[in-house]
C-alpha cells in the first residue's frame, strides 16, 4: 500500500500518473490524474474490481461494462464481508443487499434489500435498462432478477453464519460506530466503483451487503442516487463508504458532484461533503465516512473522517492503492 506521504512524493516528482499544469497540492485540494480512461474504487478490493474493469477500459469498452465487471469481483468473493456472496448477515441472519448504477447521461438503477441474488449490481443494471423505474426493494427485486434469469442462492456462507451466531451469544447489541472498520476489524465496507472510458463517458456502481447486524430491512446509502452514488457525465461522479444514515442525510455523492461542478477540485469537495457531515453530528468521531470522486476530465481524489480509507486508482500508466487523507488521525 502506498502510503499518503509516499503518493504525494510521488506524485510532486512525476511518477503518480499525469498530474495536470496547475494543480499546487493542497492549497487547491490534492488533484490527481487527468488521463483516460480511469477507473477509481473503494478500498483494497478495488485493486481486484479495477483489473477486471480495466480488461473492458484498456481496449475501449464502455465505462458501464466496466464498472459492473469490477463490482461483481467482491460480490463474487467470499472474503470479502461486506459485499455479495460472504457479505455478513443483518440481525435476523439474512444477508440483504444494496447496490445502484448510474451512466454518463444521469440513467440509473438501484436495488434495495435484495436477497438471495449475488450480483445485486447486475439487477440494478437491468432494473435501470429494463424496466421504467429506478429502484426495486425485497422480495419485488428478487421476483425481478429472478424473471430476468438470475439464479437464487444462499449467500450466507458458514464463515458469516458463525460470526452472526458469535453477535447473538455475545448480547446481539448494534452499535453503527465505525461498523465495519471497527468492530470487525477489517478495513472495507461498500465497494463503489467510478470509470471514465476513452470516449469520455463516466458512469458508477455501488454494492454492498451494509452495516453488518443490521435491522432487518434497513437500507443504507449504497443504492441511493446521490447518497452513496452520484454520475453527472458532464460534471463527474463520486462514491461513498462508511455509516450511511450520515451519507444519506447529506446527500453526500450529489454534494460532491456539485462542489465539484463549482470549483472544487475532487478531494477538496470530498473534504467539504465530511465537514458537512462533522459540522451536524456531534457524535462524528464514532464513525468513520469515506468519499471518492472522479471528474470526468480524469481528476480524482478522496477524503474521509476517519484515517485509513484506501482506495485503488488504475490509469494507463498508474495501478496503485492509495490511502486518502483523512479529518482525524
Ligand atoms: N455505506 C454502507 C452502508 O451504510 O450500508
Amino acid at each position: 500500500m502506498t502510503s499518503r506521504r509516499t503518493f504525494i512524493t510521488m506524485a510532486t516528482a512525476g511518477l503518480g500518473g499525469a498530474v495536470l499544469p496547475g494543480n499546487s497540492g493542497w492549497a487547491r485540494g490534492f488533484q490527481e490524474g487527468g488521463e483516460l480512461p480511469a477507473v477509481v474504487s473503494t478500498w483494497n478490493f478495488g485493486m481486484a474490481a479495477n483489473e477486471a474493469a480495466w480488461k473492458i477500459l484498456g481496449s475501449g469498452g464502455y465505462a458501464l461494462d466496466g464498472v459492473e465487471a469490477g463490482a461483481r469481483i467482491p460480490e463474487d468473493d467470499p472474503a470479502v464481508i461486506s459485499v455479495g456472496y460472504g457479505g455478513l448477515p443483518d440481525d435476523r441472519g439474512k444477508v440483504t443487499l444494496d447496490a445502484c448504477i448510474m451512466d454518463e447521461k444521469g440513467n440509473a438503477g438501484a436495488v434495495a434489500c435484495l436477497e438471495e441474488i449475488r450480483h445485486a449490481v447486475s439487477v440494478a443494471r437491468m432494473v435501470m435498462e429494463k424496466t421504467p423505474h429506478v429502484m426495486l426493494t425485497g422480495r419485488g427485486a428478487r421476483d425481478f432478477a429472478l424473471s430476468r434469469g438470475f439464479k437464487r442462492e444462499n449467500l450466507l456462507t458458514p464463515a458469516a453464519k458463525a460470526a452472526w451466531k458469535r453477535w447473538k451469544k455475545a448480547g446481539a447489541h448494534f452499535k453503527p460506530v465505525i461498523n465495519i472498520e471497527n468492530e470487525i476489524l477489517q478495513n472495507h465496507d461498500t465497494i463503489g466503483i467510478l470509470a471514465l472510458d476513452r470516449q469520455g463517458r463516466l458512469c458508477g456502481a455501488t454494492t454492498t451487503s451494509g452495516m453488518a447486524f443490521k435491522m432487518h430491512g434497513r437500507v443504507g446509502d449504497s443504492p441511493i442516487a446521490g447518497a452513496g452514488l452520484f454520475v453527472d457525465g458532464r460534471i463527474g461522479g463520486a462514491v461513498a463508504t462508511g455509516s450511511g444514515e450520515l451519507v444519506m442525510k447529506t446527500l453526500g455523492s450529489f454534494l460532491v458532484v456539485e462542489l465539484m461542478h463549482k470549483g472544487l477540485s475532487p478531494e477538496e469537495a470530498c473534504r467539504e461533503a465530511v465537514m458537512r457531515i462533522v459540522s451536524t453530528n456531534p457524535g462524528y468521531r464514532d464513525h468513520q465516512i469515506g468519499y471518492l470522486a472522479l471528474k470526468n476530465n480524469g481528476l480524482y481524489g478522496a477524503y474521509s473522517l476517519q484515517p485509513g480509507f484506501d482506495y485503488a486508482v488504475r490509469t494507463p500508466s498508474y495501478n496503485r492503492l492509495l490511502t486518502a487523507r483523512s479529518l482525524l488521525g
